[in-house]
This record gives C-alpha cells, structure tokens and sequence, in this order.
C-alpha cells in the first residue's frame, strides 16, 4: 500500500472526539477509482452512544456514492496494531471482499497487513438473506 492512506488515517485521528476514553483512532479507505475516505472515533457523554473511526469513514464514503473499496488503514494514539471492533468488522465487511486488506498502523506507518476474511471468518452476510 502506500504510505498516503496511513497518512491519511493518521490526519483524522488528529480530529477525533475521544474526551472520554482519551483514545483517538483514525482509519482511512481507499476506492478502486482512487478515492480516499478518512474519519476518528466521535465520543458523546453517554457512552455507548459514541461511534468508531471505521464507522465515520464509511459514513463519507457512502454519501460520496460508495464503490468498490480495495484498501483500509486503522491507527490509534495509544496502540500499534490497532484492530476494528467487532461492529466495525461487520459494518467494514459489508462493503468490502473477504480478500480486501487492512493495514493495521502504529504512528510510523503499517505495522501489520491482514485481510477483512481473517478480521471476521464465519461473518454473517446479507447473501444470506436472499
Ligand atoms: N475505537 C475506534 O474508533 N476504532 C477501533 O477500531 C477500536 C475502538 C474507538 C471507540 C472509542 O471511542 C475508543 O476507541 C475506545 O474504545
């Protein structure tokens, strides 16, 4: 991947809301077309009414028109390797393949690289609604 798109997760973690848990996260997307979609965590004083930076990035991409995302970066402040939660796996795998990547960053740069079908094996997908 290159270096711009932890970059880019790196400046929205600099935007992040986090007065409660003092912990920014920043992540960032990349579209097949070359587009970048950036967003942090935003906290709100009753607490599980907060969102994640995964959650925020996907929010810009689908009001830009969404489409085929091929790469993601995640840091965080206080954590290398910082990986999505449990609702950010679903929420990143329902627009993304199995085989797309995830760089997982500490404040340097990718530290790790795994893809969304090791993030969530076994997740459960809207094909399985039809
Ligand atoms: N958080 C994220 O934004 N993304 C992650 O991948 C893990 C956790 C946020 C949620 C909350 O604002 C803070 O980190 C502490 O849990």
């Amino acid at each position: 991947m290159s270096h711009d798109l932890f970059l880019a997760a790196k400046a929205a973690m600099a935007k992040a809301y986090a007065p409660y848990s003092k912990f920014p996260v920043g992540a960032a997307l990349r579209t097949g077309d070359g587009r970048v979609f950036a967003g942090a965590n935003i906290e709100v004083a009753s607490y599980p009414e907060g969102w994640c930076a995964e959650t925020t990035a996907l929010g810009h991409y689908v009001m830009a028109g969404g489409g085929k995302i091929t790469e993601i970066a995640v840091v965080a402040e206080r954590m290398a390797r910082c990986t999505p939660c449990g609702g950010c796996r679903q929420r990143l795998a329902e627009f993304t393949q199995p085989e797309t990547r995830l760089y997982l960053c500490d404040e340097t740069g990718v530290v790790e690289t795994v893809t969304m079908g090791e993030m969530l094996p076994y997740g459960f997908r809207g094909d399985m609604l039809k």
